[in-house]
């Protein structure tokens, strides 16, 4: 790595991969990019990269001319300091993922550059409703947190299409509904959740599982399946259903916090003649929260 003042940044010595970590500099290399027919794609991520990061910003790489990845843990969206300092920070381990995908430029500002006046009174973007069901409900003031650093981001990278993951089904949602509310011309790309093998959904807070944690942890994506499976052979008391995967979740040595089948669309609870659904779950193994999701589609001559 070394410092490269016309780029005004660090740029890896193998490939053109520029780092930055002030807003000016970041403003400055997309000026130079930015004209007709070359789109800018922005993956935002708090670092703590994995395989599902790798298929957004491959995507990101195939979707548009100039990729912009970035890496902050944005204090704002975590309700709990004790999960905010539990977040593994692994900027040495990132950049060499990053290397081998190489995007234009990796954008990880610091707290100060993000919020320059602390973040009491700042001013903050809150999407209602959506924010504040399911996820919303158990971690009060997440969305805000997300909502804001996101509209953030977009305005600091201005990008024509940001790329997320569904593993974050409602934080899709909100982001999609930011989007719309604020007119911002951005296409909001959400591609399907990475898996482990054995089902696990990808997830930076996986690494804080213990061995045995780990081994049952494949169990809520397991129940999700299970729980499908029955309102497509035609189960439709979803009450019930949640239930009976809160019990079995229990059984499997989780503490859940929610599942709910909505619809997919908007999160609204869905009525008969709903045929997008999405069953969302929350659960904590031990120290660790686990979050997931399972789309569905009924057929019509149900
Ligand atoms: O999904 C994440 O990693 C974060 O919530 C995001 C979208 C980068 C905002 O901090």
């Amino acid at each position: 790595m070394r410092y490269n003042a016309a780029e005004q940044g660090y740029v890896s010595e193998k490939l053109t991969m520029l780092i930055v970590t002030d807003i000016e500099s970041l403003r400055e290399r997309l000026r130079a990019w930015r004209r007709p027919g070359t789109r800018i794609a922005l993956v935002p991520t708090m670092g703590n990269l994995h395989a599902g990061h790798t298929s957004l910003i491959e995507h990101a790489r195939a979707s548009a001319e100039r990729v912009v990845v970035s890496i902050f843990v944005n204090p704002m969206q975590f309700d709990r300091p004790e999960d905010l300092a539990a977040y593994p920070r692994t900027l040495e381990e990132d950049r060499c993922r990053l290397r081998d995908i190489d995007p234009d430029v990796v954008f990880i500002p610091a707290a100060e550059t993000v919020y320059p006046r602390g973040m009491d009174g700042v001013t903050r973007v809150e999407v209602p409703h959506l924010s504040s069901i399911i996820e919303g409900a158990s971690r009060p003031g997440h969305f805000i947190g997300v909502a804001t650093v996101v509209a953030k981001l977009f305005n600091m990278v201005q990008p024509d299409v940001a790329i997320f993951g569904e593993k974050d089904y409602q934080q899709l949602l909100v982001i999609r509904r930011l989007v719309t509310d604020l007119d911002l011309p951005i296409d909001i790309v959400g591609l399907p959740t990475v898996r482990e093998p054995d089902g696990l959904a990808l997830s930076s807070r996986n690494r804080n599982l213990s061995p045995t944690e780990r081994a049952q942890a494949p169990g809520l994506y397991a129940e999700l399946r299970r729980f499908a499976d029955r309102i497509h052979s035609g189960e439709l008391d979803y009450a019930s259903l949640e239930e009976q995967m809160m019990h079995n979740l229990k059984k499997c040595r989780f503490r859940p916090d929610y599942v709910s089948v909505r619809r997919a669309g908007d999160l609204a609870v869905p009525d008969g003649s709903d045929r997008e659904l999405v069953i969302l779950a929350a659960a904590w193994l031990g120290r660790t929260r686990l979050i997931d999701n399972v789309r569905l589609t009924l057929m019509n001559d149900r």
